[in-house]
């Protein structure tokens, strides 16, 4: 019964994976308006998720033609990586779902090597004092430009996956460092921390996408989830997996009663606001993660609350085919994409599915 759940959840997805790829073939996705994407230039963090779509697409049915248009997204990364257009930590999300995923599934060597390039520069963002890797802004830039963020665990894995030990090493003592700083005592996280580079004191925890400095960010909680468990497969690093597990009690607390989460876990049902959809998914994905290494009546457990959640999702938050969006009620910024679909949500929510209906070998 549950698995022609799955089913459903992704023939929806996959119908509309479909007709988008023929429209976002070198300007993609970011978030909606009014629930409709529009194509915006190779510039974003987000302009990989849509090709991570065609890759899952690819991967859960064996049916090339969702790769129809891989060479010329190879090429639109390539290009971005020369020219170093809209260069972050975000590396790890734009490389690992396009140039990871082609060579994973494709064998194409060049693939492989963008994909290294990609290492390569996100490896340039490590500062060696206090062991991060920086977020935002030019390499060396001063207080207060010079943070550390907890998205950046998602970007780890191009790190890890590289085949080079430095780089290696460099994502393990990222994910040390945002243990006791990102990550704080009760298992809540701040979304940002402020460092003085030139001596690699952490100064403060800050927020850029939740309510305040000291609430928690829906979104940067699932990120820690999903971050820490895949930091855990890749190091088998025990704190890891006791981040990975305690960060998710909290997320799991703070659920409303439908199950899909406030964009900050400063509102509740009783002083609600707009939802995340998106972190809901990634909740999802991590869960499914962490069930890997979870005692059986454990993993039950996890499973038991991703059915809750995509359940929820699908009956409640999912799209009508007027729209070319598929998850409604995501959230981006107060200001831009609330309220809204955003690509990394139903990248995410398809990857749960992908993962609740076989064994996936993850892009991450
Ligand atoms: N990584 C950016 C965000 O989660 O909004």
């Amino acid at each position: 019964m549950l698995k022609e759940k799955w089913i459903a959840i992704l023939q929806n997805i996959l119908e509309k994976t479909e007709k988008n790829l023929d429209v976002f073939v070198s300007k993609y996705p970011h978030v909606g308006i009014k629930n409709q994407y529009c194509p915006e230039e190779n510039a974003l963090w987000t302009s990989s998720f849509l090709i991570g779509m065609a890759y899952l697409a690819y991967d859960v049915t064996g049916d090339k033609s969702y790769i129809r248009h891989r060479l010329e997204y190879l090429e639109s990364f390539e290009n971005r990586l020369q020219k170093r257009i809209g260069i972050s930590h975000d590396l790890g999300f734009l490389y690992t779902l396009t140039a990871a995923a082609d060579y994973k599934l494709t064998g194409d060597e060049r693939s492989g090597r963008l994909a290294g390039k990609a290492a390569d520069m996100l490896a340039e963002r490590y500062n060696e004092k206090g062991r991060y890797i920086q977020a935002w802004h030019e390499i060396g830039a001063g207080y207060p430009d010079a943070n550390i963020i907890i998205d950046t665990m998602m970007n780890l894995p191009l790190l890890y996956g590289s085949g080079n030990p430095a780089y290696f090493d460099m994502a393990r003592n990222h994910a040390m460092t945002a243990a006791h700083t990102l990550v704080r005592k009760d298992y809540s996280t701040f979304h940002g921390y402020l460092v003085r580079p030139e001596t690699g004191e952490m100064v403060k925890g800050v927020t850029y996408q939740g309510y305040a400095d000291n609430s928690t960010w829906a979104r940067g909680q699932a990120w820690a989830v999903y971050g820490y468990a895949l930091s855990y497969a890749y190091t088998g690093e025990q704190r890891f997996l006791q981040v990975a597990r305690e960060t998710e009690k909290v997320f799991r607390r703070n659920l409303p009663r439908d199950y899909v989460p406030y964009w900050d876990f400063h509102f509740t049902d009783e002083n609600p606001d707009i939802r995340d959809t998106s972190a809901a998914a990634v909740y999802c994905c991590g869960l499914l993660e962490l069930a890997k290494y979870a005692e059986p009546k454990e993993a039950e457990e996890y499973r038991e609350i991703v059915y809750a959640v995509m359940t929820s999702l699908q009956e409640h938050y999912t799209l009508g085919k007027s729209y070319n969006g598929i998850l409604a009620a995501g959230m981006y910024h107060r200001d831009h994409g609330a309220d809204e679909c955003v690509i990394w949500g139903d990248y995410f929510y398809m990857e749960a599915a992908v993962r609740l209906l076989k064994d996936w070998n993850m892009f991450w």
